[in-house]
């Protein structure tokens, strides 16, 4: 079955990674928003759809990281294999869950956004005023804080979120992606 052909898309999964407070869910919203009204069949994946839902049984242990990130690789590809562009936007703290991801999904099909922002960008801002709770240690495994985060190498496209207006970012990344869809 050629999905993809009756849809006349070519499945992609935009990855973007970050700090918790970087812009991921506000440029993943914006890029999708854009990709829909330009024609395109979309679908995003954020903490709020998955970490409710699919994924309510994990924390935020080394462990459970590991297992919500394969959880929501795989059911990228099958939104992928569905013929969507996917849209996902998750702290994804690894490097080599990062990795995983485009294996699974091919390398050609994966295009990885590092919303880049200082920590203490971040933390400023707080708008869930969960660094002031990690601070004072209400809240334990925090990225940033007291868990790592492992910046990608060789992003697709770099946003730096802090200096960049969040129009100007979502052509950076349209731009990228753009010669790939085929509509
Ligand atoms: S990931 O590391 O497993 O990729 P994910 O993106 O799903 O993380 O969830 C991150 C969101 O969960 C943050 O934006 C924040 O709102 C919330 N959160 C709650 N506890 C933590 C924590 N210990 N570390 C990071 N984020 C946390």
């Amino acid at each position: 079955m050629q999905r993809k052909t009756r849809l006349n898309q070519s499945p992609k999964l935009i990855w973007f990674t970050g700090f918790s407070g970087s812009g991921k869910s506000t440029l993943a919203n914006a890029v999708e928003s854009q990709l829909f009204e330009d024609g395109y069949m979309t679908y995003l994946l954020d903490g709020d759809n998955i970490r409710n839902g699919l994924n309510k049984n994990l924390g935020f242990s080394d462990e459970d990281r590991v297992e919500n990130i394969r959880r929501i690789a795989e059911v990228s590809k099958l939104m992928m294999d569905a013929g969507l562009l996917v849209i996902s936007a998750f702290i994804s703290p690894f490097r080599k869950e990062r990795e995983m991801i485009a294996d699974l999904v091919g390398r050609e099909n994966f295009v990885e956004v590092f919303v880049d922002c200082p920590l203490e960008v971040c933390e400023s801002r707080d708008v869930k005023g969960l660094y002031a709770k990690a601070r004072k240690g209400l809240i334990k495994n925090f990225t940033g804080i007291d868990s790592p985060y492992e910046k990608p190498l060789m992003p697709a496209v770099h946003i730096f979120s802090d200096q960049e207006t969040v129009i100007f970012s979502v052509e950076k990344i349209i731009k990228v992606i753009s010669g790939k869809l085929y509509l």
